[in-house]
């Protein structure tokens, strides 16, 4: 029987554009209209769950506010006839943790239109490992391939490595045969990312040319970049004839300080990602592909569990950019 309160982060503003986070009992009533109602088991931290719960006005705008933009647990109650009571599910961006109630609570209310069916051969404590970041890193994935970026072609860059994000794109690509180098800030965790699959890894400054020069000597097939400013700068200009470069953050810089001759001189594709609007097809493609070719063994590796109560300092720490791996967030702890 469906509950009348539930536990839930909210965020508040108080004077002086301040912000403060508090675990509280939160009412069915005060979740939006929507078609389905779901118990959220799991959820996972992204780096926009850390700008959403800070008071970042580009994420969220309207606060007190519960922040998530990941969820899966059962469904409770369904309007029309998508979903079922007992359904296992997955909900992941559109608008979940941004202006909508989010998973840092034990109830979501949502468009069915939202609602992923949990694939078969994915647990939802496993696909919230993934979440948007291993969704994300999926899409970076298929758009590699759909690009004709094959293993033989060479060597990958993947950035942000022990991120969120870097962490399961480089291990997906690893699995699916590619020979991977992982750019980090964090030399103290080489041996995390070669335990991943990284064939190599270099520092940021290795990986960053400040020379300015608009082409360097190409030497990656392909680059999943998760960080933007000079590391994607230098990634593009050192991309071979053909290559592709998928984009999808900015946690260094939204800034870009490229020209045009990497695209009309080596044929290069700027690929961009954004998984909140991606459609479902392709969101279900990629979920399935997650639960079966690129599934990766031991998700042990590289999650770690907290409760809802553990979440705060997590917040702290993926915004100071010390995450490794993905947090998982149990709502039953
Ligand atoms: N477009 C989309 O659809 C989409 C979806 C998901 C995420 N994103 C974006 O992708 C980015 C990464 O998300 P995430 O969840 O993977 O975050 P995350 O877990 O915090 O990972 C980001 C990683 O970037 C590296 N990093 C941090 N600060 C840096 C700096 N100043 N310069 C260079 N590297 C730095 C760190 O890895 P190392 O220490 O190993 O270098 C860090 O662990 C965010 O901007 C997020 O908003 C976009």
């Amino acid at each position: 029987m469906t509950v009348k309160t539930f536990r839930a982060m909210l965020v508040e503003e108080i004077e002086g554009a301040k912000f403060v986070r508090k675990i509280t009992h939160r009412s069915l009533d005060d979740l939006p209209e929507g078609e389905v109602l779901v118990r959220v088991h799991y959820s996972s931290l992204n780096y926009k769950d850390g700008l959403s719960a800070t008071g970042h006005r580009g994420v969220t705008k309207n606060y007190p506010h519960t922040p998530g933009i990941d969820a899966a647990g059962v469904v409770e109650d369904s309007l029309g006839h998508a979903f079922n009571p007992g359904d296992e599910v997955i909900v992941t961006s559109y608008d979940l943790g941004m202006n909508t109630p989010g998973g840092f609570g034990q109830y979501i209310r949502v468009p069915a239109a939202w609602v992923v069916p949990l694939p078969d051969n994915l647990s939802l404590k496993e696909s919230m490992a993934y979440g948007s970041a291993g969704l994300t890193a999926g899409f970076c994935l298929l758009k590699l391939q759909d690009r004709g970026i094959t293993p033989d072609l060479g060597e990958i860059l993947v950035t942000g490595a022990t991120g969120g994000v870097g962490s399961f794109a480089l291990a997906m690509l690893a699995q699916s045969g590619y020979q991977v180098v992982a750019v980090t800030g964090k030399m103290n965790e080489k041996q995390f990312l070669i335990d991943l699959g990284a064939t190599e890894v270099i520092s940021r400054s290795e990986a960053t040319d400040t020379t300015g020069k608009p082409l360097l000597k190409g030497r990656w097939a392909g680059v999943v970049d998760s960080v933007g400013g000079e590391i994607l700068s230098t990634a593009i200009r050192s991309t071979k004839l053909h290559g592709a470069v998928t984009c999808c953050g900015n946690v260094a810089s939204p800034d870009l300080h490229i020209n045009v001759y990497p695209f009309i001189l080596r044929g290069i594709s700027l690929v961009g990602i954004d998984s909140q609007s991606c459609p479902m097809s392709i969101r279900q493609r990629t979920w399935k592909k997650i639960a079966t070719e690129w599934k990766l063994p031991d998700l042990s590796r590289q999650t770690s569990l907290c409760s809802l109560e553990e979440l705060d300092r997590e917040i702290d720490r993926i915004l100071a950019g010390k995450q490794k791996g993905r947090v998982i967030v149990d709502l039953d702890r």
